[in-house]
């Protein structure tokens, strides 16, 4: 595996890869690296001839400075697990090296970031737009892999790449979770044996909201059941739970037959927080 730590080195090595025509996936993470992480590389290693794997702690995508420093860093375990995979290159700069000056750029995704994590982390998009528009110009890969777990964050790179015409193939990979349905996360590492046990009542209640919809119960029927499962749970606080267009992510009042729709909740458990989604109509999922 071949490790950069500076922008020029890490192009001058692409710019050798390119010229013999193989093709580049990006996956961008911020380490602490689990399953999750795996899946979207293992999908990058089967698509393209190279991948590349970057890790960042963004800053400027945290609006919460607590959550910043509590980020976990496992640097040398998340090597090793890039090694034992086979990936071909690891981007991890320092904070100075992907921002040597002051970022002024802002970005703004309109209604969809009007809503869910929009909402509730403002600016957050915004950082993670810039960051994201940076590797691309960086690595300039033919194709970049996202979690289906950050829908939103799914739609907001979408919508960057038709608005500024960047050439590359997003791909969408299915959320990995626990045995017990919790989405694997890198905050999960902060949970106690027994908070991530509970943590799976999200998915849980999910998988009710989801059946009762299937069952013909009305939106706003689940949506007040579904708040009072997490009211009744003794560590999850909700901060909300939202049925969506999939694309869109506007909120839906009637589910209708044949659009695509998921289910989305963010709670927090203790001081960590938690987000976790499902598609309502399971052959969305493919
Ligand atoms: P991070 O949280 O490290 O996630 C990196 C990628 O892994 C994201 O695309 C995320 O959706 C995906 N992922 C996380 N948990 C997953 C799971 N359980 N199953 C499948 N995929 C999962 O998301 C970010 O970093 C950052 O915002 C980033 C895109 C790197 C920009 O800084």
């Amino acid at each position: 595996m071949r490790s950069f730590k500076e922008i020029n080195a890490l192009r001058t090595h692409l710019a050798a890869l390119k010229s013999k025509n193989k093709s580049i996936g990006l996956v961008p993470t911020m380490g602490a690296l689990h399953q999750g992480h795996i899946a979207l590389i293992e999908k990058s290693r089967a698509d393209n001839d190279a991948t590349v794997v970057s890790i960042f702690v963004n800053a400027e995508q945290f609006n919460n400075e607590e959550d910043f420093s509590n980020y976990p860093v496992t640097i040398e375990e998340d090597c090793e697990k890039l090694v034992s995979l086979g990936t071909d290159i690891v981007f991890s700069p320092a904070h100075e090296v992907m921002y040597s000056a002051r970022p002024l750029l802002h970005f703004g995704f309109g209604a969809i970031e009007s809503v869910m994590e929009g909402e509730f982390r403002p600016g957050h998009f915004s950082g993670v737009a810039l960051v994201v528009s940076k590797l691309f110009n960086i690595v300039q890969p033919d194709r970049a892999y996202f979690g289906q777990k950050d829908i939103q964050q799914c739609a907001v790179i979408q919508q960057l790449c038709d608005d500024l015409n960047f050439p590359v193939g997003i791909r969408i990979v299915p959320t990995v979770r626990e045995h017990n349905g919790l989405a694997l996360s890198s905050r999960n590492l902060r949970l106690s044996v027994d908070e991530k046990e509970k943590a799976s009542g999200i998915y849980e209640f999910l998988k009710m909201a989801q059946q009762l919809l299937l069952d013909g119960k009305t939106t706003e029927d689940v949506k007040l059941l579904t708040r009072q499962k997490f009211e009744e749970h003794p560590l999850l606080n909700l901060e909300y739970f939202e049925i969506v267009n999939s694309k869109s992510l506007m909120p839906i009042e009637q589910i209708v037959q044949g659009r695509q729709v998921s289910l989305c909740a963010a709670a927090y458990i203790g001081e960590v927080r938690l987000i976790d989604n499902i598609y309502l109509f399971e052959e969305d999922d493919n």
